[in-house]
C-alpha cells in the first residue's frame, strides 16, 4: 500500500528561527516561509536529496499545530507516505480497523493533493497523513 516516504512534518514556534538553524548549522537547502491560512500553519521546506523535513509554525487562532505545540511542545508531527490510490486505502484501512481521522473523506492537503490523517493510537502514537500522487 506505501509508496514513498513524501515528506517528515515538525511542529516549530518559530520556522524562521528553525529554518535559520537547518541552513546555517546543518548546511540544509531551505524555501522561504509560506502561509497556508487554510492549514492553519506557515510552512518551510528542507530539501533532501531522497525527501524533505516541513517545519509547522501556527497560523492564526484555529491552528491544529498551536493546540499540539500547547500539548507536547516543539517535535515530531506527523509523517506523510505516497500512495497511489488514496480512497481505495482508506476503504482497506477502516476494513482492518484503523481509525481515520475526521470523516474519512480524503481532502485537500498543503501540497494541492488529496490527504487523509490516521489515528496515532493505532500506529505507535505517530500520526500518519497519506497523500494520494
Ligand atoms: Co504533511
Amino acid at each position: 500500500m506505501l509508496g514513498r516516504l513524501n515528506h517528515i512534518a515538525i511542529a516549530v514556534r518559530d520556522v524562521a528561527v528553525e529554518a535559520a538553524r537547518y541552513r546555517d548549522i546543518l548546511g540544509a537547502t531551505v524555501t522561504a516561509p509560506q502561509a497556508l491560512p487554510a492549514h492553519g500553519v506557515t510552512v518551510v521546506f528542507v530539501e533532501l536529496p531522497n525527501s524533505k523535513i516541513e517545519l509547522l509554525e501556527p497560523l492564526g487562532e484555529h491552528s491544529p499545530i498551536a493546540a499540539f505545540l500547547a500539548r507536547n511542545g516543539e517535535g515530531m508531527h506527523h509523517v506523510c507516505y505516497e500512495i497511489a490510490d488514496i480512497f481505495a486505502a482508506r476503504d482497506q484501512l477502516i476494513a482492518r480497523g484503523t481509525r481515520v481521522l475526521g470523516d474519512g473523506t480524503p481532502k485537500i492537503g498543503a501540497h494541492g493533493k488529496l490527504v487523509l490523517f490516521l489515528h496515532p493510537k493505532d500506529f505507535a502514537g505517530t500520526l500518519i497523513e497519506l497523500e494520494q500522487v
